[in-house]
């Protein structure tokens, strides 16, 4: 089962059941083995979020927190995304968020043969819950769901076409941590994602 709790620690609610389909495919990414980082791992990271997204936010790839829990951004740029959403007015059951890698790479660097591995776990989980907009979270997310897509500096902030359909790309919340000048954007783009909701989503 990869249910959320109906309280997940004051973060996302559930809303109602996955479906079965959404059940088959959480239990065999938690039991993949297909690359070495299923031997490293403590949890594989689906997903947290209701069944029915508005918007998915697609994050990198877990850390240590997410690893040790289960569950994605739920260390300290994930209190930044949880700000943001809760900002742009999203409810609970109306976003999720996951992410391209689902287990921990090992000291955190991204490994693109991981990547290539878990990328039908990724377009199973977005069909599935055919949200109505997609986040990326960072360069990597961005790269993934839009490989055309101009350095995500350029592109966040803004809507972009990409073969999901019109993606809005935001730089990744642990980047918005690091220095002000990427706080203020951050935070600008925030305000930008969360008109662009309110017009088309
Ligand atoms: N936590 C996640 O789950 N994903 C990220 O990309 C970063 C932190």
């Amino acid at each position: 089962m990869n249910r959320p709790p109906a309280v997940d620690g004051g973060r996302t609610r559930s809303t109602g059941p996955f479906s079965g389909d959404w059940e088959r495919l959480a239990a065999e990414i938690r039991a993949c083995r297909l690359c070495p980082l299923g031997a490293t791992r403590t949890h594989a990271v689906v997903y947290r979020g209701g069944p029915s997204p508005r918007v998915v936010f697609v994050g990198e790839a877990p850390g240590a927190t997410e690893d040790a829990t289960g569950r994605p951004f739920m260390g300290r740029s994930g209190a930044r995304l949880d700000a943001a959403v809760a900002a742009v007015g999203l409810a609970d059951g109306e976003f999720g968020v996951l992410n391209v890698l689902k287990c921990r790479p090992p000291e955190n660097r991204f490994d693109r043969l991981a990547a290539r591995t878990c990328r039908p776990y990724l377009r199973r989980q977005l069909e599935l819950l055919h949200p109505r907009a997609l986040v990326p979270l960072g360069a990597v997310a961005l790269r993934e769901l839009a490989p055309e897509a101009p350095p995500v500096l350029t592109a966040a902030g803004r809507p972009y076409d990409s073969p999901d359909g019109p993606i809005f790309p935001l730089i990744h919340p642990a980047a918005a941590l690091r220095s002000r000048t990427l706080r203020e954007r951050w935070d600008r783009d925030v305000r930008a994602l969360g008109a662009w909701l309110r017009s088309v989503v």
